[in-house]
């Protein structure tokens, strides 16, 4: 027999769907939290996220779940759950050769040279965002590789995310095949132990010297407080913000970093659409940006 009208089948089906409305509502909320920027094609994204939240806190539509996030959730930790399902964490050892070679053989080498002049052994280093790791340990075995007696050194690699999922995977530092594929064999050999389900852990003396921490880099009150990085790379997380975002958070990176420090972006993102504050020059056929 066929139903007629509508079935509370269907009334349940209305009401886990997110209107264009409720979207609004929900990207314009996460957007002034967090600086992402979800276009209305994230619709479909976006309803299957909010979905899994509400089977798990029981709300009964996506306007109880909305009126949980606004007034139920004084700590913000249901929105910190559903962030944890929005963001985009794709990352890998390595990424990005070029750009890293180029920190490598020219600005990293150039900084230690003039640190070892002025007799300062500090270097820090800001992994922002982190997602799983993978970038922070890069720089880290980088660091290992092109520096003497890096153990004379008082390294500090700040990685951070505002994802928390992502960050117990951190700093658990175990990954497989796919994630080290690009890293150099003699540095697989000598930085990783491969485990017997053939997955490869970081070895102690790298992951020592990362620190991770949970941070929202679209809160200003937060980023203002680190200071003194001779290095930034914030790659792959401005392509998720919008202009003002970026802006924003790019200005606060030049406070952050010493006079003569280089800031990193991903290879799609562009320092001199956003900011005129850095200076740029070519480095091993490489333009980086530097204060
Ligand atoms: C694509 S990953 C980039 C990881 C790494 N930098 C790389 O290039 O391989 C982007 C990361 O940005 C993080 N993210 C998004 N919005 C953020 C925010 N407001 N504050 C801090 N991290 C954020 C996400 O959780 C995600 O792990």
């Amino acid at each position: 027999m066929r139903h007629k009208g509508v079935t509370p089948d269907m009334e349940r089906q209305k009401s886990r769907a997110v209107s264009l409305g409720e979207f609004e509502l929900l990207s314009s909320f996460i957007y002034r939290k967090t600086g992402i920027r979800l276009e209305s094609q994230k619709l479909y994204f976006l309803t299957t996220r909010v979905n899994k939240r509400m089977d798990i806190v029981q709300a009964e539509s996506v306007a109880d779940y909305i009126r949980i996030l606004r007034f139920g959730d004084p700590d913000g930790r249901e929105f910190q759950n559903l962030i944890n399902l929005l963001t985009v964490n794709e990352t890998y050892f390595f990424r990005d050769f070029p750009q890293l070679q180029a920190f490598a053989e020219h600005c990293l080498d150039e900084v230690i040279t003039r640190k070892i002049k002025e007799g300062n052994r500090k270097l820090k280093i800001w992994s922002a965002p982190c997602s799983s790791g993978e970038e922070p340990y890069t720089l880290a075995v980088i660091l290992h590789a092109m520096i003497d007696n890096v153990d004379d050194w008082e390294v500090e690699i700040l990685a951070s995310d505002i994802d928390q999922n992502i960050l117990k995977l951190a700093e658990g530092a175990v990954y497989d095949n796919r994630r080290v594929r690009d890293v150099p064999p003699e540095y697989l050999s000598r930085f990783f132990q491969r485990r017997r389900d053939g997955k490869y852990l970081v070895n102690p003396e790298i992951r020592r010297m990362v620190t991770f921490e949970h941070l929202n880099l679209s809160d200003a009150m937060v980023i203002r407080k680190r200071k003194g990085f001779d290095f930034i790379f914030c790659r792959n997380l401005l392509i998720y913000f919008d202009d003002i975002s970026r802006k924003n958070l790019v200005d606060q990176f030049y406070i952050a970093l010493n006079p003569g420090g280089y800031i990193f972006l991903g290879s799609s993102e562009s320092i001199s659409r956003i900011s005129t504050a850095f200076r740029v020059k070519r480095k091993g056929g490489y333009f980086v940006y530097y204060k």
